[in-house]
């Protein structure tokens, strides 16, 4: 990819820049806990946006996307927003590092990714990662503190992309290390490293295809539904409720609202079930969490659909140790929890019976964690 990368940056602009990349994550567990204050568990994945950029001396921001095949030229003020979609996370990443009072002047770009769209595996992510660490790195002698860089890229979905997102994608694709998962705590956003080499098992993804743009899901209004639950309960989030306080408010919340906070409660005590599990080797209860996660999304918070569920149910059939939903739901990928020994079969099965069904098959990816934001080279 950098040799492209550079091929086409040296035929658009001339000469050549720095090269920078930011990863994908996955969500071992903790799905819809960020906005809620609770943990988190990603990890960032050998999947990447890379790009070569280099300053131009102008106020003007010079972009090419190889893999959509477009070029957008945009300043650097509010009112210069381009239109194009995939441009505004950069122009956003730009006018938030501004607005903090940091330096970004014009420059040009060369971009390309093999981050997998609309899967679930964060390469809006990975692209606002990408660049709020090179911008640091070019402009600002990396002031700007690395959860600062995931923070921007948060704020670049707020209130550029319509994505009322929590800080879970853009944390692991800026602070992911090689061969470790994260766990991180949304309120205090204090983080640990656990080393993740699970002896005898693989993290498989099955990518149903399913598109999900989180823009026009109901993403927005999951996260609606908690805070209105947390405020009747008097609570700044979700973090401090109790099921207990739920019972006893049910009769003042919608269904629709118990459900969705009955889902988050139980959701963060997973996370830290699944760290102690780990913690002693026993992935039998890991993945008994997985499938339950998966049952809260599908049945309580609603963010599944009939081909997820489907792979969630073959994965049990063929005895796969966990699998569930993975990110914000409405299509994408299940993360399953495989025994070597199982790997094979359970890929040949939810590959034949899922194309039987659906007519096209699944995308499977082995998952290898690996490093999130970096410079590549010179
Ligand atoms: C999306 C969001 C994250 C998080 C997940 C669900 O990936 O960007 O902030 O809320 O959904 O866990």
């Amino acid at each position: 990819m950098e040799d492209k990368i550079r091929k086409i940056f040296e035929e658009r602009f001339g000469g050549k820049g720095a090269v920078y990349a930011s990863a994908g994550r996955i969500n071992l567990i903790g799905e819809h806990t960020d906005y809620n204050e609770g943990y988190v568990f990603p990890g960032a994945i050998d999947k990447v946006i890379m790009a070569e950029i280099r300053p131009n001396g102008t106020d003007k921001v010079r972009l090419f996307s190889i893999d959509i095949n477009e070029y957008v030229e945009f300043g650097l003020k509010e009112e210069d927003a381009p239109k194009e979609g995939w441009a505004r996370y950069v122009f956003g990443v730009c006018r938030e590092i501004l607005k903090r009072g940091f330096e970004v002047h014009g420059f040009d770009a060369v971009f390309a990714g093999n981050v997998p769209l609309g899967a679930g595996l964060s390469s809006s992510a990975a692209l606002e990662s990408c660049f709020a660490f090179a911008l640091n790195d070019l402009f600002n002698q990396n002031k700007i503190p690395q959860f600062e860089l995931a923070l921007i890229g948060q704020s670049t979905e707020h209130n550029y992309c319509g994505v009322n997102c929590g800080i879970m994608d853009q944390f692991a694709s800026v602070c992911g290390k090689k061969g470790n998962l994260m766990r991180l705590d949304c309120r205090s956003l204090e983080y640990e490293y656990f080393p993740f080499n699970p002896q005898g098992y693989k993290l498989v993804l099955v990518d149903s295809r399913v598109k999900h743009e989180l823009k026009d899901s109901p993403y927005n209004k999951r996260r609606e539904s908690c805070e209105r639950v947390a405020s009747r309960l008097g609570l700044p989030s979700l973090r401090e409720a109790t099921m207990e306080m739920l019972e006893a408010a049910k009769a003042d919340i919608s269904e629709e609202d118990y459900k969705r906070a009955r889902f988050v409660i139980g959701e963060k005590q997973r996370v830290l079930d699944v760290c102690d599990a780990l913690e002693k080797g026993d992935y039998e209860t890991v993945g008994k969490k997985m499938y339950e996660t998966h049952h809260g999304l599908s049945k309580d918070y609603e963010v599944s659909c009939e081909e997820l569920d489907f792979l969630n149910d073959v994965a049990k059939e063929e005895g796969v140790t966990g699998s569930r939903i993975m990110g914000g739901g409405f299509g994408g990928c299940t993360i399953n929890l495989v025994k070597d020994s199982l790997h094979d079969k359970f890929v040949k099965e939810v590959t034949e019976k899922f194309a039987a069904k659906y007519g096209h098959e699944p995308k499977i990816y082995d998952v290898v964690i690996s490093d999130g934001a970096r410079k590549v080279s010179e």
